[in-house]
C-alpha cells in the first residue's frame, strides 16, 4: 500500500468517470494494479489498464458488487453505478434478465439467444421467483400462479426505450401463458393472430427499430377459474398519426402500405386503381427514402396479415374496405393542389382530376362534393354558416388533417373488431393478467404535444411503480413488527398534478386555448408562464429557448417546444369533410365516423388531452385493481449489435426507466436488511466465539454483535426475521470485518507460508541429496573403469613382452639353422666343385700315362734322367693328394656339424611347439632315439649325412691315407653300433671341442663323451624322454632376456 493511497493492490475500488463531460457519465469498477504517491493503475472491467490520480479512486467497492448478482436489490451498495456494473457484468455472459426486487431488468441481446424454448417453459412452470435464474417466463409464471391462488388480477408492466424489446416481451409473455393454459384451443391461437395484425397496421420502420409500435396497448388475457384462456382485451394508446403523411428520413410509415403494394395481385390492384407498385410513386410513403426492410419480405407479411384477419373472423369484404380506405389515403397523398385566387383572396384547387375521381370511387362519395371540401371550409359564425376558400398550403394541411383521422379511425376500427372476436363475454367477470407494451420517456430535442402526453403516461406509471415499491417496503416492515412512522418519501405526485390532475393544469390549460378561436400556441405559452411559473418543477426557457416551458420530470428536466400544440389537440379535420364522408356508399367509413356531428357543436368535440386523459385514467385504474410486475427493457446500443454495452446510453435509461426509486425508497428507511442467521454468520468473528449457530439465538447474538460493534444511538431494528440497518451502519460493520479478516488472513498466511516453505526445505534438501549420491556414484564408476583400463593395458604389455621373447628365440634359432643350412649348401657346392676338378686331374693324369708311353720310347733313350724326373712328378702327385684328402676330411666334418645342429634345432622345436608340429609330425619321421638309432636302421637325418659317404668311391673308402679314418660301412648299407657311436662322436664331437683341423679325433673325446652319456643314464632325475635323444652337448645357453620391463 502507498502512502498516497489507502487502497490496496488488487482491491476492487469506484474509479470517478475519466473525462467524461456527459451528465450520464458514472464511476466505474476497477480492480487496483500499481499504486503510486499521485496516481493508480487500476484494470477496468473490460480488461483495460489506465492511470489514473490518486484521488479518482473513490472508494473501495462494496463486497457484494464485486460478482455479478441476480437480484440486485442483494446489492450493500445499491447506486446508479453499482446497477449498471451488475448488469454489465451479465450481459457480458449473455444473462439478459436480472431482478430488482420484484422489477425485472431485460437488456436486449439483439440475437436470438436459446432461451425461450419448451425446455424453459417447463423448468420455469410452477417455480418460485426467486428459485431459478431471472427470466421473463419466471414473472409471467408467477403472474399465474398468483392469478390462480389469489383470484386476483395481475398486471405487468412493460416499459422501456424505442427498440429495448417490449414488443418482443409482451409476445414471449403472451406465448408463455398460451402454452401453459394447457388447452391449445382456437380463442388463443385468435389472440396471438391478432399481432401481426397489430403490428402491421401500428408499426413501422424508425431509425431505432425496424419494426416500433407506433402505439401504447394494454392486453388483458382473462382466464376461466381453471386457468385456462377464455378471451382477450385490447387496449390501445395514443397512434402516432403524424407518421402517415410524414416520414423522418431512413423511417417508413406504417407496414400495411409496403405490405399492400407488394402483396396484392394485378387484378385486386387494377379495381383499387394501383396503377404503380413501388411505394416510392406514392408521396405518403416516399418522403424517408426507405422502402424495404432487411430480412423481412412485405409480399409474404400481407400473406400472413390477410391468414391472420381470417383467423380473426374478418370478412372478405371487410378486408376489401379496409383496403379501399388504405388505397384512398395513398391516392388522397398524391393529390396535388394549385394555388389560386378569389375575390382577391389566396384560395387553392385540385390539380389532379384523375386522382380526385380514385378517391371519391373508393371512399364512395361524389367527386364535386369532394373537391369542395377539400378545398373549401365552412364555419359556424353568429348563427351562419360561411364557406371560405382555403389557402393551397391549408387545403393540403386539411387533407393531411383527414387522413390522419381517416387511419387512426381505421386503427381504431381494426382493434375494436379484434375485440369483438377474443373479448367472447366481456361482461362476465374473469382475473386477468394484463400486459402493458408502453412507450417510455421521451427527451428528444425537439418535444412536442405527444412527448407530453407519453411522458405524462410515464409519470402515472412512475407513481404507481413507486406506490407499489412503497407499498411492498410498508408490508415488509409492518411484517417484521418495524416502526416505519418516522420513513418519509417523496413520491411525484406534484408532476402529475401539475400536468393533468389538478385544476388549471397544463393540460386543461391546452384544451382551454385549443377551444378558444383566438388561441394559437404562443397565447397557449403566455398562459402556462403565467399560471406555472413560480412552480419549481416548471422550468421556463431561458433566453434562448424563450418560446420553450420545460417541465421537471421524475426522470430529468424536459423542455417542450408549443408549436403545434392546439392543432395537434383538437385533433379534428375540416368538418365539411366529416359531413361528406358521413354520407359516403363506403359502410366501413361511415363506421368509422359515426356520429354526424352538428356544424355549432364542433367545439364540443373530445380533444386528444381528454380522450388520452380518460383512457390512461381507465388504464390507471385497472392497473391499480390488479397486482402489478414490472419489466423494464433496456436498449444496449442504438447500433443494434449484440455484445455491445454503451454505458452512457444504458445509464440514461435506468434514470428515465425510474428504477433507482427502489434505492431511494429504500434509503429512505433501513436500506440494508439481513437475515438474522446470515448476518451472524458474516459478523460473528466480531465477538467472541459464541458455538455452533444451530444452538444459539441468532436474534439474540445479532443484537451482541450489534451492541458490540456499533455505536448506542445508531438508528437500528431488530425484526422478527430481520435487523434492519442503515446504510453507515452497515458500512461500519463491513469495515470492522475486513480489517479482521485481513488480520486473521495474515496469520494464516504466516502460518501456511512456514509449513509450506518447511516443506520446501526439506524436499529440496533431499533433492540436494539424490543429486549428490548420484554424482558420487557416477565419479566412482569412472575412477573403476580408468582402473580396469590399466589393468587391461597391463596384461597386454606382459602378454606382448611373452609373446616378444619366445619371437626372438624363435628367431634366433632360425637364423642358427639358416646358418648352418647356408653352411651345408657351399660345401656340397664345393664337393662338386672338388670332384670336378679331380676328374680333370685324372684326365691330365692319362694325358700323362700317354705322354709317359710316348716318352718310354725317348726313356730308352733318356732313362736316367727321365727316371728321375717322373719321381720327381710322382711325388709332387702324391702331395697333391694328401692335401686333397686332408681337405675332403675337413670339410665332411663341417658338414656333419651342420647337420648335428639342423637336427637339434628340429628337435627343440619339435619340443617347445608339439600342437604347432602335430600335423607336420604325422609328415616328417620322429627323430629316433640314441638307443633306437643304435639299433635300427639309421634315420633319414643321418642317411642326409652318409650319403655323401655312401657315394664315395670304394677305392676312396676302403683305403687309408694320410691319417685319415675311412667309414666303415654294413653290406646292406647300416653302420654297427660301434661304427655309428663312432660316427656321433666323430659328427658332434668336434662342436664340443675346439675345432681341430690338424688330425682325427682322439679317443678321449670318444669316451669324454660315453662317459657322460653313462653319467646321464645313471642319474634318476634325468627325464629318459632327454636321453632318448642324440645328447646334444652344444646346445646354447639360455639368452639372457635383457630390457624385460617394458610396460
Ligand atoms: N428477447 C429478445 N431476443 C432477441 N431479440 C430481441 C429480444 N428483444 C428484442 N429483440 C430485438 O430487438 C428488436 C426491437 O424490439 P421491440 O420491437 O420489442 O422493441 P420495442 O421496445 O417494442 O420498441 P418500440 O418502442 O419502438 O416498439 C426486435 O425486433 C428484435 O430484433
Ligand atoms: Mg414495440
Amino acid at each position: 500500500m502507498d502512502a498516497g493511497c489507502p487502497h490496496r493492490k488488487g482491491e476492487y475500488v469506484w474509479v470517478k468517470p475519466q473525462n467524461a463531460t456527459s451528465e450520464f457519465a458514472v464511476p466505474f469498477g476497477a480492480r487496483i494494479v500499481r499504486t503510486e504517491k499521485t496516481q493508480t493503475l487500476v484494470c477496468d472491467d473490460r480488461k483495460k489498464q489506465l492511470w489514473v490520480p490518486a484521488g479518482d479512486v473513490l472508494k473501495a467497492m462494496h463486497i457484494t458488487s464485486q460478482a455479478d448478482v441476480e437480484d440486485m436489490i442483494t446489492l450493500g451498495d445499491l447506486q446508479e453505478y453499482t446497477i449498471l456494473r451488475n448488469l454489465e457484468n451479465r450481459y457480458a455472459k449473455q444473462l439478459i434478465y436480472t431482478y430488482t426486487g420484484s422489477m425485472l431488468v431485460a437488456i436486449n441481446p439483439y440475437q436470438i439467444l436459446p432461451i425461450y424454448t419448451n425446455r424453459e417453459i417447463q423448468l420455469y412452470r410452477n417455480k418460485a421467483l426467486i428459485e431459478l435464474p431471472p427470466h421473463i417466463f419466471a414473472v409471467s409464471d408467477n403472474a399465474f400462479q398468483r392469478l390462480q391462488r389469489h383470484k386476483e388480477n395481475q398486471c405487468v408492466v412493460i416499459s422501456g426505450e424505442s427498440g429495448a424489446g417490449k414488443t418482443e416481451s409482451t409476445k414471449l409473455i403472451l406465448q408463455y401463458l398460451a402454452a401453459i393454459s394447457g388447452k391449445h384451443s382456437w380463442i388463443e391461437q385468435q389472440i396471438i393472430e391478432a399481432n401481426p395484425i397489430m403490428e402491421a397496421f401500428g408499426n413501422a420502420k424508425t431509425v431505432r427499430n425496424d419494426n416500433s409500435s407506433r402505439f401504447g396497448k394494454y392486453i388483458e388475457i382473462r382466464f376461466t377459474p381453471e386457468g385456462a384462456i377464455q378471451g382477450a382485451r385490447i387496449q390501445q394508446y395514443l397512434l402516432e398519426k403524424s407518421r402517415i403523411v410524414f416520414q423522418s428520413k431512413e423511417e417508413r410509415n406504417y407496414h400495411i402500405f409496403y405490405c399492400m403494394l407488394a402483396g396484392l395481385t394485378p387484378p385486386e390492384r387494377q379495381r383499387l386503381m394501383l396503377q404503380e407498385q413501388s411505394p416510392s410513386q406514392y408521396h405518403y410513403l416516399s418522403q424517408g427514402g426507405c422502402f424495404t426492410l432487411p430480412g423481412r419480405g412485405d409480399a409474404k407479411d400481407f400473406a400472413d396479415i390477410r391468414a391472420a384477419m381470417k383467423v380473426l373472423s374478418f370478412k372478405p369484404e371487410e378486408m376489401w374496405s379496409i383496403l379501399c380506405l388504405l388505397a384512398a389515403i395513398l391516392h388522397l397523398g398524391n393529390l396535388r393542389f394549385k394555388a389560386t385566387e378569389v375575390a382577391n383572396q389566396e384560395a387553392a384547387e385540385v390539380d389532379d382530376d384523375e386522382n380526385l375521381k380514385r378517391v371519391a370511387k373508393l371512399l364512395g362519395i361524389p367527386v364535386a362534393p369532394l373537391n369542395l371540401a377539400l378545398t373549401q371550409r365552412t364555419i359556424f359564425v353568429h348563427g351562419e354558416h360561411v364557406t371560405t376558400s382555403l389557402s393551397k398550403e391549408s387545403a393540403l394541411e386539411g387533407r393531411d388533417a383527414f387522413v390522419k383521422s381517416l387511419y387512426d379511425g381505421i386503427f381504431v376500427r381494426i382493434v375494436r373488431r379484434i375485440n369483438e372476436t377474443i373479448n367472447k363475454q366481456p361482461d362476465r367477470p374473469m382475473n386477468s393478467i394484463g400486459v402493458l407494451d408502453i412507450f417510455g420517456f421521451e427527451n428528444f430535442d425537439n418535444n412536442s404535444f405527444e412527448q407530453l402526453c407519453i411522458n405524462y403516461a410515464n409519470e402515472n406509471l412512475q407513481q404507481f411503480f413507486v406506490g407499489h415499491i412503497f407499498k411492498m417496503e410498508q408490508d415488509e416492515y409492518q411484517n417484521e413488527h418495524i416502526n416505519w412512522q418516522h420513513i418519509e418519501f417523496q413520491d411525484n405526485q406534484q408532476i402529475l398534478d401539475l400536468i393533468g390532475m389538478k385544476p388549471m393544469n397544463l393540460m386543461s390549460l391546452i384544451d382551454e386555448e385549443s377551444k378558444f378561436p383566438k388561441g394559437t400556441d404562443n397565447t397557449l405559452l403566455e398562459k402556462l408562464h403565467v399560471q406555472h411559473g413560480n412552480r419549481s418543477i416548471y422550468v421556463k426557457g431561458k433566453t434562448t429557448q424563450t418560446s420553450l416551458f420545460g417541465i421537471r420530470h421524475y426522470a430529468g428536466v424536459v423542455m417542450y417546444n408549443p408549436l403545434g400544440f392546439l392543432e395537434k389537440n383538437r385533433d379534428s379535420f375540416s368538418g365539411d369533410l366529416r359531413s361528406l364522408v358521413q354520407r359516403s356508399a363506403n359502410k366501413y367509413l361511415v363506421d368509422i365516423f359515426p356520429q354526424e356531428m352538428p356544424m355549432d357543436t364542433a367545439k364540443k368535440q373530445p380533444t386528444l388531452c381528454v380522450k388520452f386523459r380518460n383512457s390512461l385514467d381507465m388504464l390507471m385504474r385497472t392497473l391499480s385493481q390488479a397486482h402489478p410486475y414490472f419489466i423494464r427493457c433496456i436498449k444496449p446500443n442504438e447500433y443494434k449489435e449484440p455484445k455491445n454495452f454503451d454505458k452512457e446510453l444504458c445509464v440514461r435509461q435506468l434514470r428515465y426507466s425510474g428504477m433507482m426509486e427502489t434505492a431511494r425508497i429504500r434509503r429512505a428507511g433501513y436500506p440494508i436488511r439481513t437475515a438474522y442467521r446470515a448476518f451472524v454468520e458474516r459478523y460473528r468473528l466480531l465477538v467472541p466465539p459464541t458455538g455452533p449457530l444451530e444452538k444459539c439465538d441468532c436474534r439474540q447474538l445479532a443484537q451482541q454483535i450489534c451492541l458490540a460493534t456499533l455505536p448506542a444511538d445508531s438508528d437500528r431494528q431488530f425484526g422478527k426475521t430481520k435487523i434492519f440497518l442503515r446504510d453507515e451502519d452497515d458500512a461500519s460493520l463491513e469495515q470492522q470485518r475486513s480489517q479482521l479478516m485481513l488480520k486473521s488472513i495474515v496469520t494464516i498466511q504466516r502460518g501456511i507460508r512456514r509449513v509450506l516453505f518447511r516443506r520446501y526445505l526439506q524436499r529440496y534438501r533431499q533433492a540436494i541429496v539424490t543429486v549428490q549420491r548420484h554424482w558420487r556414484g557416477r565419479l566412482q564408476r569412472r575412477k573403476y573403469q580408468i582402473m580396469r583400463q590399466g589393468f587391461h593395458r597391463l596384461g597386454a604389455c606382459i602378454a606382448a613382452q611373452q609373446l616378444t621373447t619366445k619371437f626372438t628365440m624363435v628367431r634366433c634359432r632360425t637364423i642358427k639353422l639358416q646358418a648352418l643350412s647356408r653352411g651345408y649348401l657351399a660345401r656340397r657346392e664345393f664337393k662338386g666343385k672338388l670332384a670336378a676338378r679331380r676328374e680333370q686331374q685324372k684326365e691330365e693324369q692319362q694325358k700323362l700315362v700317354r705322354l709317359k708311353e710316348e716318352q718310354e720310347l725317348q726313356r730308352v733313350k733318356q732313362q736316367a734322367q727321365k727316371e728321375q724326373e717322373q719321381e720327381q712328378l710322382r711325388l709332387k702327385e702324391e702331395q697333391l693328394q694328401v692335401q686333397e684328402a686332408q681337405r675332403l676330411k675337413e670339410e665332411q666334418e663341417q658338414r656333419l656339424k651342420a647337420e648335428a645342429a639342423t637336427r637339434n634345432a628340429l628337435a627343440m622345436a619339435a619340443l617347445q611347439q608339439p600342437k604347432r608340429t602335430k600335423s607336420l609330425k604325422q609328415e616328417a619321421p620322429k627323430p629316433p632315439t640314441l638307443q633306437a638309432r643304435m639299433s635300427l636302421p639309421p634315420p633319414p637325418t643321418t642317411l642326409i649325412v652318409a650319403a655323401p659317404l655312401a657315394t664315395r668311391p670304394a677305392s676312396q673308402t676302403t683305403a687309408k691315407t694320410n691319417g685319415i679314418v675311412p667309414i666303415l660301412e654294413s653290406p646292406q648299407g647300416y653302420n654297427d653300433v660301434e661304427s655309428s657311436k663312432q660316427m656321433v662322436d666323430d659328427v658332434f664331437g668336434f662342436l664340443n671341442d675346439e675345432p681341430d683341423v690338424s688330425g682325427p679325433l682322439g679317443p678321449n673325446v670318444k669316451e669324454k663323451s660315453l662317459m657322460f652319456e653313462r653319467e646321464l643314464r645313471l642319474r634318476r632325475d634325468v627325464p629318459t624322454k632327454l636321453l632318448s635323444r642324440p645328447v646334444n652337448y652344444y646346445e646354447a645357453a639360455p639368452r639372457k632376456i635383457v630390457n624385460q620391463t617394458r610396460l
